[in-house]
């Protein structure tokens, strides 16, 4: 019956993925397993049929298992891929793809020996409005991006183990990767530990792309809920709010028609070009079942997957590099 597929963690995000896998026909979610057996406990709740098990190891040694998605804490995720991939299974694993750079180039390596699959959950990649975006930006719509600036605030959740860059920055740096077509070439961060001792809670990541720039504000500490991104280019400018339900992308056809030199008022409301506001339909769907159909397809096809280990690498290098710059006070820090 097509995958077969088990989840190891089962916290937060380990029972959407276990969701979407279990609504899929052609695959099987067979297995589930996690350290903490109160969270086995309540996915045989969820899900009657699943098996479940404390020990990785019943999952790596059973060769009827095809493929492995990683739920974990960040700093797991390595050994557990390694591990699935070294026993010839695919593997899927959550954002970030691992904690250090030489972890995602082993896996990357590993995958391609062992001729494997190697993903990372960067979600918003199956987003039905950032393929939009992608698609407005290519068709030169909105002209050359001059600069992105995303914003992805909220009070909490802490993590223990990673900083609010590592959590929270890895959605808006795939968009950009992916959708603006931008290659950063080196970061400064500004990290604040406002309420965590030892934690960066709040950041300010802003990307070196060339001719063009990136900002990037996180925080577990703001008031309000913000996910957006705005792409500012040359002929028209585009806003994603993942948190608008109607009016997902707005594309604003505004800009500066001439150079802005003037000498009268006049002179200077001439010089704007104010138009519409146009809002494109999105065809919706689940980005997660989206993801996981995509997963499946390239374990049985041996299609690269679009969020590949490659891709999660990359990010991985500019998180590194990140946090080198928060360390130095804001330094530029070149990305490899
Ligand atoms: N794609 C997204 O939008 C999105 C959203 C939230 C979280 N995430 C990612 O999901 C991952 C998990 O985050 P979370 O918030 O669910 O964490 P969590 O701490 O709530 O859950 C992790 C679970 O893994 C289990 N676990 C840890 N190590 C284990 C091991 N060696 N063997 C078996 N079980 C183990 C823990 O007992 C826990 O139940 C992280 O990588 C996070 O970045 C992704």
């Amino acid at each position: 019956m097509g995958i077969k597929v088990a989840v190891v963690g089962a916290g937060y995000w380990g029972p959407n993925i276990i969701r979407n896998f279990n609504q899929i026909p052609t695959c099987e979610m067979a297995i589930c397993c996690d350290k903490d057996e109160k969270r086995l406990a309540h996915m045989s709740r969820l899900y009657p049929n699943l098996k479940t098990t404390t020990s990785y190891d019943d999952i790596i040694n059973d060769p009827t298992i095809d493929a492995v998605a990683v739920c974990t804490h960040v700093s797991a995720h390595y050994p557990l891929a390694k591990k699935a991939l070294e026993a010839g299974k695919h593997v899927l694993v959550e954002k970030p793809l691992t904690a250090k750079v030489e972890e995602a180039e082993e896996l990357v390596e590993l995958s391609k020996k062992n001729d494997k699959v190697l993903m990372v959950d960067h979600t918003f990649e199956y987003t039905a409005g950032v393929n939009k975006m992608k698609e407005i930006i290519e068709s030169g719509l909105l002209g050359d991006v001059l600069y992105v600036n995303c914003a992805r605030l909220n009070l909490g959740i802490f993590q223990r183990d990673i900083n609010v860059v590592w959590d929270l920055a890895p959605h808006d740096l795939s968009v950009i990767l992916y959708a603006t077509g931008l290659k950063p070439k080196s970061v400064r961060t500004v990290g604040m530990k406002l309420l965590h001792p030892k934690v960066e809670d709040a950041a300010f990541v802003t990307l070196n792309c060339g001719d063009a720039s990136a900002v990037i504000h996180v925080s577990w500490v703001d008031p309000r809920k913000v996910r957006t991104v705005s792409v500012v280019g040359t002929k028209q400018m585009l806003v994603y709010d993942d948190l608008d339900p109607l009016a997902k992308i707005q594309i604003y056809d505004k800009g500066v028609e001439n150079p802005p030199h003037y000498d009268t008022f006049g002179e200077f409301l001439c010089s704007y070009h104010y138009g519409d506001i146009h809002m494109p339909r999105l065809q919706e769907a689940e980005p997660l079942s989206v993801m996981c159909k995509h997963f499946l397809e390239c374990c049985e096809t041996g299609k690269a997957p679009r969020s590949s280990g490659l891709s999660g690498l990359n990010m991985v290098k500019i998180l590194a590099a990140s946090d080198k710059s928060i360390a130095n006070g804001g330094m530029e820090i070149p990305i490899d």
